[in-house]
């Protein structure tokens, strides 16, 4: 099964993995990836879409909604010099182009489908209608168009949409179907933090290239995508200019399976912000920061500490061999995947403010229920309480307007699981019955639930309708680690 892409029907992963844990179907062995010169090119910065002129649509719109259009296409993308390889890319552009909404007003997205397969778009964040979800069937055919309705009610965040169709999320998100999505608002913009070309979206994705160049993929791993290159902002181990000053750094695991941890390769440590659903109450700093897959950090490091000609390396010092999940932090193995260089002196408006914005924990005295989902594995793939995800099947139903507790226990004693839950974030009450660190007190949609531990989070569901909760370890959703749950009224 070691072929490049294009040239057999891929099985759905949930059919191979039936297959392959009934027949003992070895895995591929993999190739190693074409030789590379690291830090040889620059980081890209992934364009800002424009807006596009209105046009006529059932979502909900008003003088101010932004309209977009994205096409989704095979293009050939650069990135190993000489050696094209193929990707899906939202508007011809890997990873996809970034869009730019404000809280408070409307966004219309026409996802047109100009591939060869089905295709489904969630925005991996958003508090947005069931409909415009990405719900795993909600499929846009080949040929297709689909609205998607955002009303961005929600505060000033760095989400990112990606691919979510069922079963094959893991192809098509590795195939390069990924891009970001920022909202910014009054609150924001009132803290003077390091904005314009000084904010940077970091996307972190590992692959492993064929000889050909084409990325290689394995539909019999159900364990985890990991690949032996580093890419950043899709360009494998790029180099990044920066003025002695402050910048901001919104940073994303856009990994299939890989988890990371991050040092400066100087010491310094890291400026915490913000976590998945925005600005943290305070700053804090950490000498490391980790990030499982999905889940995004935002940082400012000050580069004004450094002489003109200082490099800087981010360096992974993760040590990870397996999909099952990461071993532990080595600072003795780490992988620098992108290196700042630090040239002249900048003007630095910029601030750290002491307080970025006000957080309330949920109150526990109005939690309504108190619900388990058990992480396990079973007849060769990962459930949730027992199950495999099923369209047509709704395994529980919160009210809207109530709060709950949601106790993820990972019963496994090796494997890995980073659990994301679709629409309203939620608060992390209790890891292994402690409370969290302070830069997980704050608004998040994935966690991390590592061997053998127990997470507690609170939710509050903000609105009716259908949505789903999974493991954000691609081969593990498209296995069907995913449950269904539906608000009710
Ligand atoms: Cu980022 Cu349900 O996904
Ligand atoms: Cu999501
Ligand atoms: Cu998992």
């Amino acid at each position: 099964v070691a072929v490049g892409l294009g040239a057999v029907a891929w099985p759905s992963r949930h059919v191979a993995a039936q297959a392959a844990a009934a027949l003992g179907v070895p895995l591929a062995v993999p190739p190693a990836s074409p030789a590379v010169t690291p830090f040889a090119a620059p980081l890209p910065r992934p364009p800002v879409l424009t807006p596009v002129a209105p046009f006529s649509t059932t979502c909900p719109t008003d003088a101010s909604t932004q309209y977009y259009e994205i096409r989704s296409r095979q293009v050939a993308a650069s990135i190993i010099p000489g050696l094209p390889t193929p990707v899906f890319a939202y508007d011809g552009v890997y990873p996809g182009p970034t869009i730019v909404a404000r809280t408070g007003r409307n966004v219309v997205v026409r996802h047109r489908n100009e591939l060869a397969d089905n295709i489904v778009v969630h925005l991996h964040g958003g508090h947005n209608p069931p409909d415009s979800d990405g719900f795993p069937t909600d499929y846009i055919p080949s040929g297709g168009f689909r609205d998607f309705c955002y009303p961005n009610t929600e505060a000033a965040a760095t989400h990112w949409y990606h691919d979510h169709t069922m079963d094959f999320t893991a192809l098509n998100v590795l195939q390069g179907l990924a891009g970001f999505y920022l909202i910014r608002d009054d609150v924001e913009d009132s803290l003077n933090l390091p904005g314009g070309e000084f904010d940077v979206p970091l996307v972190f994705q590992d692959r492993r290239f064929n000889p050909d160049g084409s990325f290689f993929f394995d539909p019999l791993d159900i364990a985890g995508y990991l690949g032996d290159r580093f890419l950043v902002n899709g360009v494998i181990q790029p180099f990044f200019p920066v003025a002695r000053r402050k910048y901001r750094f919104r940073m994303l695991n856009g990994s299939n399976a890989r988890f990371y941890h991050f040092f400066l390769s100087t010491g310094q440590p890291f400026v915490q912000i913000a976590t998945e659903g925005g600005l943290l109450a305070a700053p804090v700093t950490r000498p490391s920061v980790g990030l499982v897959p999905a889940e995004r950090i935002e940082v400012v490091i000050d580069f004004s500490v450094y002489p003109s000609g200082t490099q800087v390396f981010l360096e992974n010092c993760l040590v990870q061999t397996s999909g099952i999940g990461p071993g532990p932090v080595n600072r003795s193995q780490c992988t620098p995947v992108l290196r700042f260089d630090v040239g002249g002196a900048a003007a630095d408006p910029s601030a750290i403010p002491r307080v970025l914005r006000p957080f309330t924990p949920y109150p526990l005295s109005e939690v309504v229920a108190t619900r388990t989902f058990v992480l396990d594995f079973a007849a060769g793939r990962w459930t949730i309480n027992g199950l495999p995800f099923d369209a047509s099947r709704v395994d529980f139903s919160p009210r809207v307007n109530t709060y709950e507790r949601w106790r993820f226990a990972n019963t496994s004693f090796t494997w890995a699981h980073p659990m994301h839950i679709h629409h309203d974030d939620f608060q992390i009450e209790r890891r292994n019955a402690r409370p969290p660190g302070p830069h997980e007190v704050g608004f998040k949609d994935t966690v991390s639930i590592m061997a053998g531990e127990a997470v507690s989070v609170l939710m509050r569901f903000s609105k009716v309708g259908r949505y789903v909760f999974h493991c954000h370890n691609l081969e593990h959703e498209d296995v069907r680690m995913m449950s269904v749950f539906e608000i009710t009224p």
